[in-house]
């Protein structure tokens, strides 16, 4: 397939994970990437892998001055931008009378101010092209709420509607979506390295009861970030086995037996 045939994309927090699973899959489908980390060994791996048509940069996503060295490192790699994907992201699992204020800092500086500087660095070059995508990921933890992690469900929520003042401010050029991946098989979802079906496990009240691979979050994006999503702003698409659907009632059809 190459949907993304002369596309350039910026990656963030590609080195690993979803991230690295939206590289390769933009490659195979024509693109060329510049995957921006934190994690250079990973990276650097990753670009020499797929060859001529990836790069790596150095982005800490919370740092101005690196997306300027990351917009000119695309620039002089590719010579030009058309996607963005805001993937970097950190998560702080901690109870809401337990915060600490530097942690909680942290999250929001990676996880929102990043998506925003991105923004401010990348679109005046989408808007010189007269095209762009800006793609945001936040989470189903963006829908609703979650214990445990409350600074990453409001970091989450913030993409959320980020996304929609980014949409509302740069069209009709670029055009900016959020995805909000459901549980998926990575480090960030999957901690402890668990197997994939004992990750499963914890997954009976998610209508298809399963982790979710990072290939099929990957997916969806690089359709969200090609044409063929050409009238797709401002929404949130969500990328999660259903997860965010609704609640089982016990005893009822479709739901666990009392
Ligand atoms: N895994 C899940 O279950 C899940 C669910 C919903 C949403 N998400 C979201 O999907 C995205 C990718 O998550 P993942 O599971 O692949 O996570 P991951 O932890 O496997 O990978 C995150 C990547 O971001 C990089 N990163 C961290 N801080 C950075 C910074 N300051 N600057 C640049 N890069 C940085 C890391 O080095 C790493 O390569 C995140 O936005 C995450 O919140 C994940």
């Amino acid at each position: 397939m190459d949907r993304l045939t002369g596309k350039v994309a910026i990656v963030t927090g590609g080195a690993q994970g979803m991230g690295a699973a939206t590289a390769r899959e933009f490659v195979a489908q024509g693109a060329r990437v510049v995957i921006a980390d934190v994690a250079e060994a990973d990276g650097v791996a990753l670009a020499n892998e797929l060859g001529a048509a990836a790069s790596f940069v150095r982005l800490d996503v919370s740092d101005e001055s690196q997306w300027q060295g990351a917009r000119d490192h695309a620039l002089e790699q590719f010579d030009r931008i058309d996607v963005l994907v805001n993937n970097a992201a950190v998560s702080y699992f901690v109870g809401v009378e337990d915060i600490e204020a530097d942690k909680v800092l942290r999250v929001l500086s990676i996880n929102v101010m990043g998506a925003m500087l991105g923004v401010k660095t990348i679109a005046p070059v989408m808007r010189t092209q007269g095209a762009g995508v800006v793609i945001n990921i936040s989470s189903l933890d963006g829908l609703r709420g979650v214990n445990g992690m409350s600074p990453y469900v409001a970091s989450k929520w913030a993409v959320r509607g980020l996304t929609k003042a980014q949409a509302l401010e740069l069209g009709p050029v670029i055009r900016v979506l959020s995805i909000h991946p459901g549980g998926v098989n990575t480090a960030m979802g999957n901690p402890t390295g668990a197997s994939e079906d004992e990750v499963n496990l914890g997954y009976t009240r998610v209508p298809l009861r399963r982790v979710g691979r990072p290939e099929e979050i990957a997916k969806v994006t690089a359709f969200a970030a090609s044409d063929d999503a050409s009238y797709v702003t401002g929404a949130e698409i969500a990328v999660d086995g259903g997860w965010t659907a609704g609640h089982y009632h016990v005893g009822l059809p479709g739901g666990p037996e009392a």
